[in-house]
């Protein structure tokens, strides 16, 4: 891989990363969209990164669809699919692990200890392997978008992050792979997440300036739906996931919610900055 990368830097060409764990739908194939407006060369990873999975998660279970994403990915014109297997991009003696401080301890972190540092060092391995000039994220998984503009950031990375937007199904629930974990009922219960989104948005828009109101109305509405566990449910400030007191900047609705034994998240972004 990294041999490709230099002889097609070296042929003047752009190269642009799409990670992911594979099970692909609709919303990486958004990503390799972008990807392609912006490079020369589109490269997609595919890699279930056991790292960034805590214990009692579903690493051994999480959807592996190779054949399926191979075809999904030459109709969609992709250059070049890594799919490196977890003993060669974890050696045994594996020690090292980056860690993103301010951000790590936050929504999901909280309740997903090491996550954000797991995804940190295999996107930070992705990029030394496959030396991009871009890479695309989607909006979706906010937090981890976020997670990785800093890193990138402060460690003077010289690529370019890019981050797509959620796309979703019909009736607003987020497409994810663990979608598939979902029977027809728990299915119609997720639909609620989108809606309690939609909901906080209302209210803002209609000009409620305080988080908690903003919060307790979209914690009632979510109890309605008897199905649904929440994790978390937090309204932050959406450059750097702070807690706000009055809403007046660009402000993230973020949520966590159990279906079943699934677990779910989702966001909206708003920008209410002069509003
Ligand atoms: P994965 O869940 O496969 O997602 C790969 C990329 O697709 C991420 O950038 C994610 O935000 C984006 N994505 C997922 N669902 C989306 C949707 N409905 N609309 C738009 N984009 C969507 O995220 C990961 O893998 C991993 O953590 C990874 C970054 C590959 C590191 O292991």
């Amino acid at each position: 891989m990294q041999k490709f990368s230099r002889a097609a830097r070296a042929a003047g060409k752009t190269i642009a990363l799409v990670p992911t764990m594979g099970n692909l739908h609709a919303g990486h194939l958004s990503l390799i969209k972008i990807a392609k407006n912006k490079c020369d060369l589109v490269v997609v990873s595919v890699f279930v990164n056991p790292a960034q999975f805590g214990p009692g998660e579903d690493y051994k279970k999480y959807p592996r669809t190779l054949p399926a994403d191979f075809k999904l990915l030459r109709a969609s014109g992709v250059d070049i699919v890594f799919c490196p297997s977890a003993r060669q991009m974890y050696s045994e003696s594996f020690q090292t692990s980056v860690n993103i401080r301010c951000l790590s301890p936050r929504l999901c972190g909280i309740y997903r200890p090491g996550h954000f540092a797991g995804v940190a060092t295999v996107v930070l391995k992705l990029f030394n392997i496959v030396n991009p000039h871009v890479a695309v994220f989607g909006e979706k998984d906010y937090q981890q978008q976020l997670v990785i503009k800093k890193m990138v950031e402060d460690l003077n990375y010289d690529i370019k992050i890019l981050t797509g937007k959620t796309i979703r199904e019909e009736g607003g629930l987020a497409l994810s792979s663990r979608n598939r974990y979902l029977n027809r009922e728990e299915k119609k219960a997720a639909a609620t997440i989108f809606q309690t989104l939609q909901l906080g948005a209302r209210l803002i828009k209609r000009g409620e300036r305080r988080p908690g109101v903003v919060l307790q109305a979209l914690r009632s509405f979510l109890r309605k739906q008897s199905r649904l566990k929440v994790q978390y449910l937090e309204i932050l400030n959406a450059d750097d996931l702070t807690v706000i007191t009055k809403l007046c900047t660009r402000v993230l609705i973020a949520l966590a919610v159990f279906v079943g034994k699934t677990r779910l998240i989702d966001n909206i972004v708003l920008d209410i900055r002069g509003g």
